[in-house]
């Protein structure tokens, strides 16, 4: 048996980042991961993995669309599946190589194998127990099922099979509108599969900005992906290779069906705490599943904490890192703080879009005057030159005090420019405050400092 001051239960962005801050902080730290390499969901199979798969396809979209027009003649490259996976899986090592030896930098014992919480103050892996002053859970999430869609992760898989599937299949059906079906729909519709995308509600990507909302459809249109909105899906059957897609459209209840070789699963994650023993601990529960905290990540139960996508907020791995940096800092005595209404969301499509604050829909809801400052991409003369005029940003500010409230970017490298509006609104900025920053030319960055001027005497180029 061990004795620790933390013992953390998770390696993904909540739990290893969590980690690491314990010991840079000098609290004696182990970390239990069940699975055989560190780095939870994202590294393993979802963040990074993912954009590994949509650089390569997008590095094909490119040479297929744009080389040409460029200059660059010749044949476009074709698609070598078994070395783009080899690359993708290359690319996790590398990633989860990293975290073991930042683990061993900073002398945090990987306890290896699944944890359970047999009383406080104690945490069991195989047959050994150990102690623990604090012990911080950040056991992540699972895919969450649909009732009459059985997974297999052949036919009918989740984001996990996808990213492994065995072939490019001709005809993909993706079940939700959200991230991981825009993105994974993405990266097979350039790879050359037809992808039809059944969405339950009426828009796209639920609970963004309506504007970018349809201007992403219209792009992804574009794109070769099509969509069935406002459509329930009731089953999945599945015969030798093939799938069959039953939905029922809910503006006229009418049933349909679509076949498919391969139907992709993406309707949401839940919590996953699955063997931890919280329930004989009495730990407090949402309805949702998700382990309830206070403020400072604490559950019901004295020196138990979680964080990331087992507690309530949005499944993001840079929610969790910030959660498990945010709780280090309190069970080492300090001030541990994370801004929930500055926490960037961005989809990796090709445009990307990133949003940060509050929408213009929730604005009106909530009553508040304000104004909306855009610029199109096709005034930015770097978006231009690449071939990424497609797009916009709009920031949204206050209307007296001009305080930016918001922002949503569709366009080239949109994950990237969100953070000088995040970094403006953690220091609470005005509009005026970024379109009076000089902003290199050219760059896309350009556009922000454009839509921050749309938010006053106007943009320059439009
Ligand atoms: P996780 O990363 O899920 O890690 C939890 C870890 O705990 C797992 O490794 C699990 O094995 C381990 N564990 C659980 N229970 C036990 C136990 N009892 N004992 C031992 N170990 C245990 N987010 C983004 O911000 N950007 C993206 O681009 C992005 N892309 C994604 C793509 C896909 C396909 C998916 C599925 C998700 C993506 N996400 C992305 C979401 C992101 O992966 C999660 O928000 C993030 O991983 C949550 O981190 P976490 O530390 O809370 O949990
Ligand atoms: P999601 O919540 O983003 O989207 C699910 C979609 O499925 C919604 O549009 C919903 O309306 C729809 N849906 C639900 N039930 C349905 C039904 N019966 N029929 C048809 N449509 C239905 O969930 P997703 O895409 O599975 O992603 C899970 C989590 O992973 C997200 O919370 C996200 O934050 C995270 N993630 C983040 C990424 C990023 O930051 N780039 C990338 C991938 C995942």
């Amino acid at each position: 048996m061990a004795s620790y001051d933390v013992i953390v239960i998770g390696s993904g962005p909540g739990g290893y980042v969590c980690a690491i801050r314990c010991a840079q902080l000098g609290l004696k730290t182990a970390c239990v991961e069940g699975r055989d390499t560190l780095g939870g969901t994202c590294l393993n199979v979802g963040c990074i993995p993912s954009k590994a798969l949509l650089h390569a396809s997008h590095q094909l979209h490119e040479a297929e669309h744009n080389f040409a027009k460029m200059g660059l003649k010749g044949k476009a490259p074709s698609v070598d599946w078994k070395q783009m996976l080899t690359y993708k899986s290359e690319v996790i090592g590398q990633n989860t190589q990293g975290i073991e030896f930042l683990f061993k930098k900073n002398k945090i014992d990987w306890l290896k194998g699944w944890g359970s919480i047999p009383e406080a103050g104690k945490v069991k892996v195989g047959d050994e127990v150990h102690e623990a002053k604090n012990i911080i859970i950040a056991s992540g999430s699972d895919v969450a099922t649909l009732p009459g869609v059985e997974i297999d992760e052949k036919i009918v898989v989740s984001s996990t099979g996808a990213l492994e599937l065995p072939k490019i299949p001709k005809k993909m059906v993706v079940i939700g509108a959200g991230v991981i079906g825009l993105e994974l729909g993405s990266v097979y519709s350039r790879l050359g599969t037809e992808v039809q995308v059944v969405e339950f509600l009426d828009t796209i990507t639920p609970g963004m900005d309506a504007e970018v909302q349809r201007t992403f459809q219209k792009l992804l249109t574009k794109q070769g992906l099509s969509f069935t909105l406002g459509a329930a899906v009731q089953s999945v059957e599945t015969n030798k290779n093939k799938a069959k897609v039953t939905y029922k459209l809910k503006k006229d209840d009418s049933e349909h069906t679509i076949d498919a070789d391969v139907v992709l699963v993406s309707t949401g994650r839940k919590p996953y705490t699955d063997g931890l023993g919280l329930d004989a601990l009495g730990v407090k529960m949402s309805p949702r599943g998700q382990i309830e905290t206070d403020a400072h990540w604490a559950t019901n139960v004295k020196g138990i904490y979680a964080i990331g996508d087992c507690i309530a907020g949005p499944m993001l791995a840079h929610k969790a890192e910030d959660e498990g940096m945010a709780v280090a800092e309190v069970v080492a005595g300090k001030h541990g703080h994370v801004n929930y209404d500055v926490i960037p969301g961005v989809i990796y499509t090709h445009p990307e879009v990133a949003n940060v604050g509050k929408t213009e829909e929730q604005l009106k809801e909530e009553g508040r005057a304000y104004k909306a400052g855009k610029f199109s991409f096709m005034g930015n003369g770097r978006a231009k030159a690449n071939f990424a005029a497609d797009g916009f940003v709009k920031i949204l500010a206050d209307k007296t005090t001009d305080r930016i409230l918001g922002a949503h970017i569709i366009g080239p490298m949109a994950g990237d420019l969100i953070h000088e509006i995040c970094v403006a609104m953690e220091f609470g900025a005005s509009a005026q405050d970024l379109a009076l920053t000089c902003h290199a030319h050219p760059t896309y960055s350009e556009a922000v400092r454009e839509a921050a001027l749309a938010c006053g005497d106007g943009p320059i180029h439009s």
